[in-house]
């Protein structure tokens, strides 16, 4: 408590990658960019969502909301803490354009994990003489290139559907490449927004599956079948029933100037663009002595912080070395066995955990007292009700601070939710084209360019 929290960032604006940018070596949010999960439930824990705002937030709402939340704690101030203790880390940082060096005791690097383009090699890509580029680059402003082209677009996750959706109207044909499909599911079932079928109690009884009857477990979260992270699109599905998109196989090699032989033998000769929507890997050249960075899997928005500082300022202890190193051990050797059961070259995950400990683990650090709803009047409600961020502030642990809003924001949102006309509001929200936020700048920008111990 007490300490003081300098924040390094790169862009102008506050938000991450959810700050539109024009600049192409930036991943962004388009303008046409929708949350996939609903307000209800990505929300901050003490600062509700706006009424006004539409069940699954555009890029600039997620930009304003996120901008808001720094005003209203007064985040946007560069303040530089130093102390003489020589257990340092060295900071070389350039703020706004003059390089300078900081020292501190502990450092969280939350500077994204879509940072680079990943880009196939392809066999004679050299041949290939039109558009070849990944989707990174891609901005609104630029779709009269691809009008009347055929273009194909390579991988079938969240950023093919952004681009897609955009592209679509103009192209002459459009492609979808893939190596090896994908289970994919709506932001809406039926009238209401996809994630709020998810409970607290269904993920903790997923958890207990998974950690219990792994086999089962697995398939009770996703269909047996399926070995790839499930995606979210609205479009890609009613595109391919509509014949307006053509599902492809992967792409093997380039054959000629517009000419692509794809992975089952099939070629195709009149290709003017290929985007590839083929994902991004972290920028790890900050801190070299990392090898991987990628957030586990659903945490809440801020449990994994809330975990990061109790540690930082000792309101949770870590395990001791010898645990903590036996506990690494037995990770690599569970990952090595997912590796050897893996059946896609390039596409192993070595980031992964085990949700169902990790999640445990964070809900202690942060300290949130949600492992025992033990409160009569909200244990309903928190169990099976939207899981909202507010819930982590609710009971008082002394390890984090509680929010006295937090109970009439849960129920609040409760109440919200069942009272919506939620086949209004999605008419709505797929008519009204909404990006009229000019988004403020913040007074520094400041780029971390390497980050050791001192
Ligand atoms: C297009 C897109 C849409 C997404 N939609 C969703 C969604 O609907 N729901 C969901 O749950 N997740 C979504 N994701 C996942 C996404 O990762 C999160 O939404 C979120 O933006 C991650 O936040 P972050 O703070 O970890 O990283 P980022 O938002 O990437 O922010 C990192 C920040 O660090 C800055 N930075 C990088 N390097 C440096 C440096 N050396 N020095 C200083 N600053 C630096 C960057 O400029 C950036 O501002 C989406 C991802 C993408 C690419
Ligand atoms: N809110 C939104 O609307 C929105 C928009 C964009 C992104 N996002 C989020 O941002 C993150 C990144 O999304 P992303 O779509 O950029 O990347 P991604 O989720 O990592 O998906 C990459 C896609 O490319 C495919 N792929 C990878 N290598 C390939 C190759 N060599 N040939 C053919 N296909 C290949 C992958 O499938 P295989 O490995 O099976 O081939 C997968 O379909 C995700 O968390 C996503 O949810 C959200």
């Amino acid at each position: 408590m007490g300490s003081r929290l300098p924040c390094f960032k790169r862009r102008k604006q506050v938000g991450g990658l959810w700050a539109y940018t024009k600049d192409p070596s930036m991943t962004t949010a388009l303008p046409s960019t929708r949350a996939l999960i609903s307000k209800y439930t990505c929300g901050m824990s003490d600062f509700p969502m706006p009424d006004h705002y539409p069940p699954h937030l555009t890029q600039a709402q997620f930009q304003e909301y996120m901008e808001s939340y720094a005003k209203h704690f007064d985040l946007l101030k560069d303040i530089v803490s130093r102390n003489d203790n020589d257990t340092k880390w060295r900071v070389e940082v350039t703020v706004n354009g003059v390089p300078r060096v900081e020292e501190f005791d502990k450092l969280a690097l939350c500077h994204g994990y879509q940072t680079y383009p990943e880009m196939p090699k392809f066999e004679c890509k050299e041949k290939f003489e039109d558009i070849l580029m990944h989707a990174q680059q891609f901005r609104p402003e630029d779709v009269e290139k691809y009008k009347g082209k055929n273009v194909v677009m390579v991988g079938m996750s969240s950023t093919a559907t952004d681009v897609i959706n955009n592209i679509i109207s103009h192209a002459a044909n459009m492609y979808l490449s893939h190596r090896r499909g994908m289970y994919i599911f709506p932001t809406w079932r039926d009238k209401t927004p996809a994630d709020l079928l998810l409970s607290w109690r269904r993920r903790r009884t997923g958890f207990l599956l998974q950690r219990y009857l792994p086999g089962p477990g697995a398939s009770y979260l996703r269909p047996a079948s399926c070995s790839v992270p499930p995606g979210a699109s609205d479009t890609i599905i009613p595109l391919l029933q509509a014949g307006r998109l053509t599902s492809l196989h992967g792409i093997k090699r380039f054959l000629g100037p517009r000419s692509i032989e794809f992975t089952d033998g099939s070629v195709l000769d009149d290709i003017d663009a290929v985007v590839c929507a083929t994902g991004y890997t972290a920028d790890l050249t900050v801190a070299p002595f990392l090898s991987s960075s990628r957030p586990p899997n659903y945490s809440g928005p801020e449990l994994l912080p809330m975990a990061v500082s109790n540690i930082f300022r000792h309101a949770h202890p870590l395990p001791s070395l010898t645990q903590m190193e036996s506990a690494v051990d037995a990770h690599h050797a569970w990952l090595a066995a997912r590796y050897a059961a893996d059946t896609t070259p390039g596409s192993f995950d070595r980031s992964m955990v085990k949700s169902w400990e990790f999640q445990g683990f964070l809900h202690e650090a942060a300290g949130t007292g949600m492992e025992n709803l033990g409160e009569p009047r909200l244990s309903w409600v928190m169990n099976h009700g939207v899981e909202t961020a507010h819930a982590f502030r609710v009971f008082e642990t002394g390890k984090r601070r509680a929010w006295e809003g937090a109970r009439e924001a849960i129920l609040r949102v409760n109440r919200d939710v069942a009272s919506v006309d939620f086949y209004a509001l999605r008419r709505l929200s797929l008519t009204r084209a909404t990006n009229t936020h000019s988004p403020p700048t913040s007074p520094t920008q400041t780029q971390i360019i390497s980050a050791q111990p001192s």
